[in-house]
C-alpha cells in the first residue's frame, strides 16, 4: 500500500466483519455518526483510514474497499474490556457527557488507554507519506495527536472531538487531566462541536497546564526550547444531505412511510424517537413525558403513536444494562396501562435499520423528538430536517444537544423539565401546518448550506492555515 496523504485515524474502521450465513467472511458498514459523516469524503479523497475492526483478537493486514485504503488495528478481549468499554466508555463518556452515570476510575484502564492510543499513533506513523496530513477523531484517541507528533514531526496534525467537552469543575475529577490535556494539544488545531465545548477546554489548558491562551491559539513549548501554536475551535458536524434528499423522493420509499402509517393503525399523529440506547439519549424523559400525556388524557392512544427505534449499544457495560431494563420496564408499563386491540402507545424497536428505512420513517413522523439530556450535536436532528422535503414535520429538540446551536426553529426544550417536555410535545402535536412549513424552510436552509462537505472543508482549510502561519 502506498504512502498515504490523508490519514483519519478512529475508533473504528467504517467497516466491521461479519459471518455470512454460511460462514464466509464479509464486510458491512458499520453504524454510528462518525463513519456516516467521514465516509463520503474518503470516498473523494485518496487516503487511508486507520481503525479497530469492531471484533476481538482479528489481526488483519491493510486492505481496500470502495476506494478507501483501511489499516486494521488489533485490540484483545482484555483490550476491549479496558481500553473501550472502560476507559473510553465507562470514564471519559459520562464524565465528558456532565456525569449523567458514574464515571469509573481505574488505573488499569487508564493503563490500556495509553497503550491502545499508541498503538493507533504508531500505525499512522507508519502509513502517512512524508508532510502528510492526519486527522484523528474523537474522545477514545485523545492521546494520538501528540503521540503521532513525537514519531513524525513532519506531519500536519488534526483532531476532532464529536462528543461534548466538559466545564473545568467536573474536567478536574479525572485523575489523568494534565496527561489528557497534552495529548490533545499535540495537534495544530483541535476541533469542537460548540463555541461552549472549545471553551472548556481552553479553560481547562489554561488551569491546568498553564500554557498561553489567546482568542483560540495556545502556545505550546516545544521540546527543542522553542513555541508551536495550536488552535482549539468550534466546527459543528453536519450529514451528507444528498442520501436523505434524493430517498424521501423515491416512490417505493414513500410508499414505505404509508405502510408503516397504516400498520401503526393510521393514528393521526405518529411521535419518532431515534437513538442509540445510551443513557444520554433522555429516552428515560421522553418516555414518561409521553405516559403522562396518555394519563392526563390530553393524548389519546387511538390517535397517537409514539414510535421509539432503539438501536443496541456498548451492551456489555453495566450502565448500558441498567438502562435498557429501565426503558422496558417503563415501555411495557404505559403499553399495557393503554394500548387497544389496534392501537399501541409505544412501538418500541430495539434494533437498528437500514437508512432507507430511516427515510421512510422521518417521512411517516409528525413530531421528531430529540430529548438528549448531553449530546455533542446529534445527527437524527439533521437527517429529519433534511429529509422532510415536503417542509412538513416538527422538531423537539433539546438545548443540551450541539444542534441546538444552529436549529434555532425547532422546538426548543429542556428535557429534565417534564411539565416542559410535555407541554412542547402538545405544541409540536397540535402546530398548524403554516407554522410548520415556515420553521421547517428555515431549518433545511441551515441544514443543507451547512452538510458535512462544509464541515470537513472549513476544519481542513483551518489547518492549512495553522500550518502555513
Ligand atoms: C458516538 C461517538 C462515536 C462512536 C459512536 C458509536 O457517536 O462520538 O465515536 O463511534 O457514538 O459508539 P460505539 O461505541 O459503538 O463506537
Amino acid at each position: 500500500m502506498p504512502a498515504a496523504d490523508f490519514v483519519v485515524v478512529a475508533n473504528r474502521l467504517p467497516v466491521d466483519r461479519v459471518e455470512g450465513p454460511d460462514g464466509e467472511e464479509t464486510w458491512r458498514t458499520s453504524p454510528g455518526g462518525l463513519v456516516a459523516a467521514l465516509e463520503p469524503m474518503m470516498r473523494s479523497v485518496h487516503g487511508a483510514w486507520v481503525g479497530w475492526a469492531g471484533q476481538p483478537d482479528v489481526e488483519l493486514d491493510p486492505f481496500e474497499i470502495n476506494g478507501i485504503d483501511l489499516v486494521p488495528v488489533a485490540l484483545s478481549a482484555e483490550e476491549i474490556a479496558d481500553y473501550y468499554e472502560g476507559f473510553a466508555n465507562d470514564t471519559i463518556w459520562p464524565l465528558y457527557h456532565d456525569v449523567i452515570a458514574p464515571p469509573q476510575y481505574h488505573r488499569e484502564w487508564w493503563e490500556a488507554y495509553v497503550r491502545v492510543n499508541r498503538r493507533f499513533a504508531e500505525a499512522a506513523a507508519s502509513v502517512v507519506a512524508s508532510d502528510g496530513t492526519v486527522w484523528v477523531h474523537d474522545y477514545q484517541l485523545q492521546l494520538v495527536p501528540q503521540m503521532i507528533r513525537e514519531l513524525r514531526p513532519d506531519v500536519t496534525i488534526g483532531y476532532f472531538h464529536h462528543i461534548p467537552f466538559p466545564a473545568h469543575g467536573l474536567y478536574a475529577q479525572l485523575p489523568w487531566r494534565d496527561q489528557v490535556i497534552k495529548g490533545l494539544l499535540g495537534a495544530d488545531v483541535i476541533g469542537f462541536q460548540r463555541a461552549q465545548d472549545a471553551t472548556y477546554f481552553l479553560t481547562a489548558v489554561r488551569r491546568r497546564v498553564r500554557y498561553e491562551v489567546k482568542g483560540s491559539a495556545v502556545t505550546v513549548p516545544t521540546e527543542d526550547g522553542g513555541t508551536r501554536t495550536a488552535v482549539a475551535r468550534a466546527f459543528p458536524i453536519s450529514i451528507d444531505t444528498a442520501p436523505y434528499k434524493e430517498l424521501a423522493a423515491r416512490p417505493e420509499i414513500r410508499a414505505r412511510a404509508a405502510e408503516i402509517r397504516a400498520s401503526l393503525g393510521n393514528p393521526k399523529k405518529i411521535l419518532l424517537g431515534v437513538d442509540r440506547l445510551d443513557y444520554t439519549k433522555g429516552i428515560r424523559h421522553r418516555v414518561k413525558a409521553y405516559g403522562e400525556l396518555l394519563e392526563d388524557g390530553r393524548l389519546d392512544v387511538e390517535d397517537v403513536t409514539l414510535v421509539q427505534v432503539a438501536s443496541p449499544s456498548r451492551e456489555r457495560v453495566d450502565a448500558y444494562v441498567h438502562l435498557r431494563d429501565e426503558i422496558e420496564l417503563a415501555v411495557g408499563r404505559i403499553n399495557g396501562d393503554n394500548d387497544t386491540m389496534g392501537h399501541t402507545a409505544i412501538r418500541y424497536l430495539h434494533q437498528g435499520y437500514p437508512r432507507e428505512e430511516m427515510v421512510a420513517l422521518y417521512l411517516a413522523a409528525d413530531v421528531m423528538l430529540v430529548t438528549a439530556l448531553r449530546d455533542g450535536m446529534n445527527l437524527v436532528a439533521k437527517e429529519y430536517v433534511a429529509t422532510r422535503a415536503d417542509n412538513h414535520g416538527v422538531l423537539v429538540l433539546s438545548e443540551f444537544t450541539g444542534a441546538a446551536d444552529e436549529l434555532r426553529q425547532a422546538v426548543l426544550v429542556n428535557p429534565h423539565d417534564i411539565a416542559g417536555l410535555k407541554d412542547a410535545i402538545m405544541t409540536a402535536i397540535e402546530m398548524p401546518s403554516g407554522e410548520q412549513t415556515k420553521r421547517m424552510r428555515a431549518l433545511r436552509r441551515r441544514v443543507l448550506e451547512n452538510d458535512v462537505n462544509a464541515w470537513s472543508s472549513s476544519f481542513l482549510r483551518a489547518l492549512s492555515d495553522v500550518r502555513t502561519r
